[in-house]
């Protein structure tokens, strides 16, 4: 008999590569199973309760059996939730029919990548990017055509530089602003600048809502016919394990993206769709206290780390992020997260994950308490200095 035992994986996998963030966030919780203490720093996750409203439509969700598939597409009633909401941020209310709502923004892109990338396609990112863009795009058979921005031009991303990297092969433009990991918000021109350049700009908003002090994040939404919008409740609305998120297309790309859908992932879950329709109705998305506490957790990471030793040229405006120069202490970012994790049981992001241009880098999420941050900053102040001394050593052999 022919034996079908697959003895290795699809090709399709060969570039994909781990989200650090998640082997570090893994490893931390296999310490903390073993009774270590661990002081997260690593994950973006707010510790804020999701909004009551969100969390009882859940519980009555489950109740009154509304437990089912929905309409592909997710809930008409959301969607109209979702189209009020960008009218009431931003002025501007797409039709609910180019909204598809998918189990998480994480899908959503999925999805985007999957209907605008054929074999070769080139897809432009800022970087620092969000770590998994790049295996999205690999995955969906792409190319990552990078353009690096600076931490002493705050990240500002120069749209003329984007445009002298747009070639026949381009299929699109992803940004993120409020950026993870840099904190980096985008003006409205450059927004405008990028949406006008030709490829679709995939406009990832995710972390809109969490911008401290000026600032203000601007919605890619309506600035050309070719944007895609992705977001979520995860972060805005504290309901990471919800699983819920959406994308707002060109109404041409709505048949496709349904088809995928349906076949993927059928719908969102019902009870999830339930509580972020709740939560959006509730208005309480990042309510303005969350936005001062988050505010005052920067800063208090920031002149932390900077106390300690790290290099923070500005600090960031948004999402709940801070990207700080680590090469005082080793050049391999890995390898420091690993080193505070099991020597300070301090849990951060490796720089690498986010671009080879991060690497000696550190990502600090301030998604956590002040009391977190204060102990993770005396924890790194243990072993860093001596550290410092070790990485001198090496450098003067
Ligand atoms: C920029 C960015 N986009 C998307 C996601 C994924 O979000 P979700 O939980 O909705 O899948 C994250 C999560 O950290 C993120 O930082």
């Amino acid at each position: 008999m022919t034996d079908f035992t697959p003895t290795r994986t699809a090709s399709r996998l060969a570039g994909l590569t781990p989200f650090l963030v998640m082997e570090i966030m893994e490893r931390a919780l296999d310490l903390e199973a073993r009774g270590r203490s661990v002081v997260h720093l690593e994950i973006g996750e707010p510790d804020a309760s999701p909004p009551r409203a969100g969390l009882d439509a859940a519980a009555e969700a489950l109740q009154l059996g509304q437990t089912r598939y929905t309409d592909s597409c997710g809930l008409l009633e959301l969607r109209q939730a979702i189209a009020d909401d960008y009218q009431a941020r931003c002025g501007l209310r797409p039709d609910p029919a180019t909204i598809l709502v998918t189990p998480g923004t994480s899908p959503a892109m999925l999805l985007a990548f999957s209907l605008l990338l054929d074999s070769g396609g080139e897809v432009i990112m800022p970087e620092p990017y969000y770590a998994c863009y790049p295996n999205f795009v690999r995955y969906c058979g792409g190319t990552v055509v990078p353009c690096v921005t600076r931490a002493d031009e705050s990240f500002a991303v120069d749209p003329e530089r984007i445009r002298k990297l747009v070639t026949p092969q381009t299929r699109a433009i992803v940004l993120a602003s409020p950026s993870n990991p840099t904190g980096a918000v985008q003006s409205l021109e450059v927004m405008r600048a990028l949406a006008e350049l030709g490829p679709p700009l995939v406009s990832d908003e995710i972390y809109h809502g969490l911008v401290y002090g000026e600032g203000e994040a601007h919605s890619a939404l309506g600035l050309s016919d070719e944007v895609f919008v992705l977001d979520g409740i995860s972060k805005r609305y504290s309901m990471t394990g919800f699983r819920l998120g959406w994308l707002v297309a060109p109404p041409w790309a709505m048949p496709s993206l349904r088809i995928m859908q349906q076949n993927f992932f059928i719908s969102a879950a019902e009870p999830s769709q339930r509580a972020g329709l709740a939560a959006l109705r509730s208005g309480e998305g990042t309510p303005s206290a969350m936005r001062r506490e988050y505010s005052a957790r920067r800063d208090q990471l920031v002149e932390g780390l900077r106390e300690l030793g790290f290099g923070i040229p500005h600090s960031p405006q948004g999402s709940f992020y801070v990207l700080a120069d680590a090469q005082r202490y080793g050049r391999d970012s890995l390898a420091l997260a690993y080193g505070l994790l099991e020597e300070a049981g301090v849990a951060v992001a490796p720089g690498i994950d986010f671009g080879p241009s991060s690497e000696g880098m550190l990502r600090f999420s301030y998604a956590v308490s002040e009391a977190s941050i204060r102990e993770a900053l005396k924890r790194m102040g243990r072993v860093l200095p001596e550290w410092e001394k070790k990485n001198e050593k090496e450098a003067q052999r």
